[in-house]
């Protein structure tokens, strides 16, 4: 089992406490934990169980369910593709293969930097703009032949390649 940091508990426990008596508590305990953490950690799940007074293995379940939630360590940016039928059909295939060069990640792994996470996604019901990334939240129609979305990702790159360099410098 991992070992958080106490301000990582304290930001769990926090949640835990806010949703705790809502309907539904899991998955908006689960939406925030992500948010907060950029993925579920483990230490997590008997703390939400214990709260929600339900089995840790359902709380499992909702995690593994759920493309949303991810009990990895996410990349700095998350890159998902729709592989529903309309953007599969469209070239979801090879989106990906693209993605994945520039990247440097496998899919649904994160690239070596963390910098960037690549995910997959079921339909998005956007297909009339199909094949469909999101960058980060913000959809990308077209994302096939979008320069935006490779233009997004290399000047994210370029960032990260400055402020590493600055670090490196200082
Ligand atoms: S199949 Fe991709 S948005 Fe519907």
């Amino acid at each position: 089992m991992e070992h958080l940091n106490q301000t990582s508990l304290d930001a769990i426990a926090r949640i835990i406490e806010q949703h705790q008596n809502k309907a539904g508590p899991v998955k908006l305990i689960l939406h925030d934990i992500q948010r907060e953490c950029g993925y579920i950690p483990v230490e997590a799940l008997p703390m939400i169980a214990s709260a929600c007074h339900k089995p840790v293995a359902e709380i499992y379940g909702v995690v593994s369910f759920y493309a949303q939630f991810s009990l990895k360590p996410k990349g700095r940016h998350i890159l998902s593709i729709c592989m529903g039928t309309a953007c599969y059909v469209k070239g979801a295939q090879a989106l990906i293969a693209k993605f994945q060069a520039l990247t440097n990640a496998e899919l649904n792994q994160t690239s070596a930097d963390g910098l960037f996470s690549l995910d997959t996604t079921r339909c998005l019901g956007a297909c009339g703009l199909a094949p469909v990334a999101v960058l980060d939240g913000v959809v990308y129609a077209d994302a096939i032949h979008n320069p935006n979305l490779e233009f997004k990702i290399r000047e994210l790159m370029h960032e990260h390649e400055m402020k590493t360099q600055g670090e490196q410098n200082a």
